[in-house]
């Protein structure tokens, strides 16, 4: 029997590396994002490991274009064994600038979406024998407000929050057959960052206890040990991947 895992912005980036890194430990990964043309890329590149993909383009805003994409995985292979909720984009505008549109869309992308794929998931999840393993890419920035810039980061920082707060209820709600837990990243150089780290990399590093930035595989090695079997102890936690960022 083969698992499965369902990863959200999939195509580029943390969620490149978090489903090469599930191939690698054998799993069939669907993918979903809005980038064609890069999914299908990161889709080769999974097939070559000798595992079976399936790409869904979709905003991860959109309530029922998740259940179509988990009834269509279930259709196709039976099983979804892990979601890694990954997708999100920045919101960077101070309070007096952003539009009421412009938060509402910070908290669809970064915030609905896991609500909508966990919403569809679950309930597969929980009537599988094995359970599963629900995990969410929050941020460094739900616990500190925003580190890496003087522009405001708040509608993202409440999104990310969010995941948290969703993350420990739902671990107590979904309990004891499938767990849930969120990963808060550093500053890890993809193209979400470039602009930042382009400007300001030494600034930043200084401030990196580990002396560096973080990589996509930093944070995808956590996500494969979250996603086996054995660590179904460890449920409703966060946990920090910023290389111990004290001070930028
Ligand atoms: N890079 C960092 O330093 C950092 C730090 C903390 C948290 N994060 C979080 O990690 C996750 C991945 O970030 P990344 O740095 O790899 O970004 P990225 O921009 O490199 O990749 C994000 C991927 O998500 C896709 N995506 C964006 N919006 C989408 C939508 N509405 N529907 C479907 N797909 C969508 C993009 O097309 C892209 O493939 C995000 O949730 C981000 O907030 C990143």
């Amino acid at each position: 029997m083969t698992k499965t895992a369902l990863v959200t912005g999939a195509a580029c980036g943390i969620g490149r590396a978090c489903a090469l890194a599930l191939a690698d430990a054998g799993f069939d990964i669907a993918l979903v994002d809005l980038r064609e043309v890069e999914m299908a890329a990161t889709a080769r590149d999974i097939e070559a490991r000798g595992v079976r993909t399936l790409t869904f383009q979709a905003d991860v805003s959109d309530f029922a274009r998740a259940h179509a994409v988990v009834d269509q995985i279930i259709a196709t292979w039976r099983r979804l064994d892990v979601l890694l909720n990954n997708a999100g984009a920045p919101s960077p505008k101070p309070i007096i600038e952003i539009s009421e549109a412009e938060f509402d869309r910070a908290i669809s992308v970064n915030l609905k979406s896991c609500f909508n794929y966990i919403h569809a998931a679950a309930p597969i999840m929980l009537g599988q024998d094995t359970g599963g393993r629900i995990i969410s890419i929050s941020s460094i920035n739900a616990l500190s407000g925003g580190v890496t810039s003087a522009v405001s980061k708040h509608a993202y920082a409440a999104a990310k929050a969010g995941i948290l707060g969703l993350t420990r209820s739902l671990a107590k709600e979904l309990g004891p057959n499938v767990s849930v837990n969120a990963i808060c990243p550093g500053i890890i150089a993809t193209d979400l960052l470039r602009d930042l780290i382009g400007q300001r990399e030494a600034e930043l590093t200084a401030g990196i206890a580990m002396g560096r930035l973080g990589k996509p595989e930093d944070v995808a090695s956590i996500v494969r040990y979250l996603a086996v079997e054995a660590h179904m102890f460890m449920t409703g936690q966060h946990f920090v991947v910023d290389g111990f960022q004290w001070s930028c």
